[in-house]
């Protein structure tokens, strides 16, 4: 059983929708009994919040419905999870300063590490923009959350 934990800003858009997309994929390939998946964020501002409405309403134009409530990290998340993959270099840094042992550092990753397009480019934030922001926020995500779960799945082999 690996334990990934998804981390953004305020745990309502890219990270809610990271975890939704990742349990998406990971039933799909028949895995899910394989992960123990969960999100949060850095500020807390949206404590016990359901997704935005946006990323709601996106998610389930492609089928996915996403029910995660908000929640802050705490530090037992460093210890906790095996993997905690990040949005952008701003949540890396903000999980970074959380950490005491550099063996809780070496957990954080970027959700773009494996991206062919652009390696390790920050997740867009959707929030302060617009709708198409979101879908395209959707399909990087959609994206990466695979290529995540093949290496997972590669890494629990060897
Ligand atoms: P997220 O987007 O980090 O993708 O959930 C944000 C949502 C809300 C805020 C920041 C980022 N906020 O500060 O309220």
């Amino acid at each position: 059983m690996k334990k990934v934990l998804f981390v953004c800003l305020g745990n309502i858009c890219r990270s809610p929708l990271a975890e939704g997309l990742f349990a998406e994929a990971a039933a799909a390939e028949g895995v899910s009994h394989l992960f123990e998946i969960d999100s949060c964020g850095t500020n807390g501002l949206h404590d016990g919040e359901l997704p935005d409405p946006r990323t709601r309403k996106n998610a389930l134009s492609h089928g996915l419905t996403l029910s995660h409530h908000s929640r802050k990290i705490q530090s037992a998340d460093l210890d906790y999870y095996d993997w905690i993959l990040v949005m952008d270099d701003a949540n890396k840094r903000n999980v970074e300063a959380l950490c005491q042992e550099d063996r809780q550092k070496q957990k954080i990753h970027k959700l773009r590490q494996f991206d062919p397009k652009e390696p390790n480019a920050d997740v867009q934030d959707p929030w302060y923009g617009g709708e198409a922001g979101f879908e395209t926020v959707f399909q990087v995500i959609q994206q990466n959350v695979h290529f995540w779960l093949k290496y997972l799945q590669q890494e629990s082999q060897q």
